[in-house]
This record gives C-alpha cells, sequence and structure tokens, in this order.
C-alpha cells in the first residue's frame, strides 16, 4: 500500500513517516521546496506541492491508500485543511489526523473543555475547526487528539546546553508524549484499514514538570541544567529559535501549560499504551536518547543550535 503523509519535514509527520517507512509501507511526501526535500527521511517519495494548491495536492493523493494530515501553524489552516479533505473525500481516500482535537469523554466534559480553550486558548479556534472538519470526512477518519510533545525540547537545544530549561510547565505537569510512540500508532492506523475511527487521545506515560524536566537534562548531559520557566522573560527566549505563527502558538500554549495543571486521566494513558502494544517511552528514555544523539552530532560537546526534526 502507498500512504500521503502530510508535513514529512515536521516533527509529526516524520515519526509517523519513519515508523511508516520501518514497516514497509511505501511513503509519499507532499513538500515544499527542493530544499525541504532534503530534509525528509532516506525511502520518501516526494511529491513538490502546497496545500494551498488543489492540483499539488490531488497529484500528491492521486493513488494512495490513506494519507496523514498534520495542520501547519498557519492563519490559513482551517483553508487548507477543507482543501485537503475535500480532494480525500473526490479520491475516496482514508484519513487519518493528528493534532489538536477534544476528546473528552461526555459531552458536557467536552463542553467545559471547550469553554476553558477558548477563553484561555483563542487562537485553538482554528486548530478545533480543523479537527471537526476531518472529523467530517466521508470516510469515517482517525483522529488522534496529541498531547503536548516531549521533542518540542529540541525547539530550546542551544538553551539546554547553555544549562537553561526554560519552557514553563506547571509544578503539576502535563503527560507529554513521545513523538515515536505516536508514530508508531498512527503508522498503524494508517496501514489497517479496520482500525476503529473515531476520536482518540494520546497521552504520555507521567506528568513531568518543568523542574523535573530540567533536573533529568541536567543528569543526561552531565551538568548543570537550571530551570528557567518561572522567569518573566521564558516568552521572550522563545523568539531566539522560532518565529511567526509557531512562535505566537508555543507562546499562548506554555502561557496556558504554565498555568494550569494537565494531568491526563488513567483511561488516556491506558488507552495509548493498549494501542501501542507496550509500554509508552518515558520522559527520562527521550532525555537520555536525545543527549546521546546531541553528545554524537557534537563531540566535543560544545555545540549549539540545531533544529528538530534533525537532518
Ligand atoms: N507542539 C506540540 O506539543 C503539539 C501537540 C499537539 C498538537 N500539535 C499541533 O500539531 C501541529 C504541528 O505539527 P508539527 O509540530 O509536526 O509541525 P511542524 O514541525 O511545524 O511541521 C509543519 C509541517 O507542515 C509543513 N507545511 C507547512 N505549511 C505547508 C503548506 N502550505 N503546504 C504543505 N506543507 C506545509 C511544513 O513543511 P516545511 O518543511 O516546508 O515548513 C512541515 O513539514 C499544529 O497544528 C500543532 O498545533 C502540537
Amino acid at each position: 500500500m502507498t500512504v500521503l503523509v502530510i508535513g514529512a519535514t515536521g516533527s509529526i509527520g516524520r515519526e509517523v513517516a519513519t515508523a511508516l517507512l520501518a514497516g514497509g509501507t511505501r511513503v509519499r511526501a507532499l513538500v515544499r521546496t527542493r530544499e525541504r526535500e532534503e530534509l525528509l527521511p532516506p525511502g520518501l517519495a516526494p511529491v513538490l506541492g502546497d496545500l494551498r494548491d488543489e492540483h499539488s495536492v490531488t497529484a500528491a493523493l492521486t493513488g494512495v491508500d490513506a494519507a496523514l494530515y498534520v495542520s501547519p501553524h498557519d492563519p490559513d489552516e482551517v483553508r487548507m485543511a477543507d482543501l485537503f479533505v475535500t480532494a480525500c473525500d473526490r479520491l475516496d481516500v482514508r484519513l487519518v489526523f493528528a493534532g489538536v482535537v477534544l476528546t473528552a469523554p461526555s459531552r458536557s466534559a467536552r463542553l467545559a473543555t471547550e469553554t476553558l480553550v477558548r477563553t484561555f486558548l483563542p487562537h485553538y479556534r482554528g486548530k478545533l475547526r480543523v479537527a471537526r472538519r476531518v472529523a467530517a470526512a466521508q470516510r469515517e477518519p482517525v483522529l488522534f487528539g496529541v498531547a503536548n510533545y516531549f521533542q518540542n525540547d529540541e525547539v530550546i537545544r542551544a538553551d539546554i546546553l547553555d544549562g537553561r530549561y526554560g519552557l514553563p510547565t506547571h509544578h503539576n505537569g502535563l503527560n507529554r508524549i513521545d513523538l515515536r510512540d505516536v508514530g508508531e500508532i498512527a503508522a498503524r492506523a494508517l496501514r489497517d484499514p479496520d482500525f476503529p475511527a473515531g476520536t482518540t487521545a494520546l497521552a504520555g506515560p507521567e506528568s513531568v514538570s518543568g523542574p523535573r524536566a530540567a533536573q533529568l537534562w541536567s543528569e543526561a548531559l552531565d551538568r548543570p541544567v537550571r530551570y528557567d520557566g518561572d522567569r518573566q522573560d521564558w516568552s521572550d527566549a522563545l523568539a531566539r529559535h522560532l518565529s511567526g505563527p509557531k512562535l505566537a502558538d508555543f507562546r499562548r500554549s506554555y502561557g496556558f501549560i504554565a498555568r494550569f495543571p494537565l494531568p491526563a486521566p488513567a483511561r488516556d494513558i491506558a488507552g495509548t499504551t493498549a494501542l501501542l502494544g507496550r509500554p509508552l517511552r518515558s520522559y527520562e528514555t527521550y532525555v537520555r536518547d536525545t543527549a546521546e544523539r546531541w553528545n554524537c552530532e557534537d563531540p566535543s560537546r560544545s555545540g549549539r543550535g540545531g533544529s528538530y526534526p534533525p537532518s
């Protein structure tokens, strides 16, 4: 079978594409430029195009059995999702989505969560519209509501190597998840036409606070890393690493995460573990693996900068 992955040069899409390739699936990727094509994991078939361009979206979707949709950080996100889902409907392509989805278990809990999000995260209104548009696809789609993921730390790699961990997280933490696990679960959903349609929360195994994250980085890198997320200037610091709508999204989202504890319900952790078929990767494992990779990329251990996904 052939699967089209949107966002394969980005964080989520890259891990899903890698898991699909590891399982022997043919993977096609919609990429915007030849330069970005060089960031794709080896083995993908690139199709040049843009989510704003119906012609290239149709070309990329023609002949595929299933598609992963990831919504870019973009003011046009609802229009792009509409164009993509409409094309999937026309070409009868099964759709899997990974991103922001409300996954509360009852109507009243969903309404309460929606009110909280609309009040404190107004920029999520577009993201929720994207999820609703995907949910209305003709061939019953699979939607994964992905928790804040570990790999966000790689955005502040230079700061971590400088001894500062500045992504604020409420002291009661939130259940962040490893995108490698998300990739494996989404790859299963893309390969298996009988994978249950509907909305599922993907949550990490434990609730990790900002100070605990700093401590784990310190241990893995064997150098002091202090937690900086309580300082007023964490938001300014992000501008050293991000720009545009992605910077705005990170600032607002982490502002929210800093104020509200968001531990995942036990049923979400159990459900994610069951889908994976083995224990979820812990944050500690992610930090150790990543520190090892950074050390290999930078044997003098004094390198700065870097980006995620790794090229
Ligand atoms: N950060 C979190 O913890 C978290 C958690 C849950 C959900 N989310 C949601 O996940 C989504 C972002 O996923 P991500 O982190 O994988 O994003 P990302 O790393 O920023 O990657 C975005 C991808 O979309 C591609 N893209 C952007 N505009 C495009 C266009 N016009 N046509 C075709 N491709 C385009 C980019 O390609 P280029 O390489 O050309 O730029 C890139 O491959 C957002 O909706 C976010 O709200 C994030």
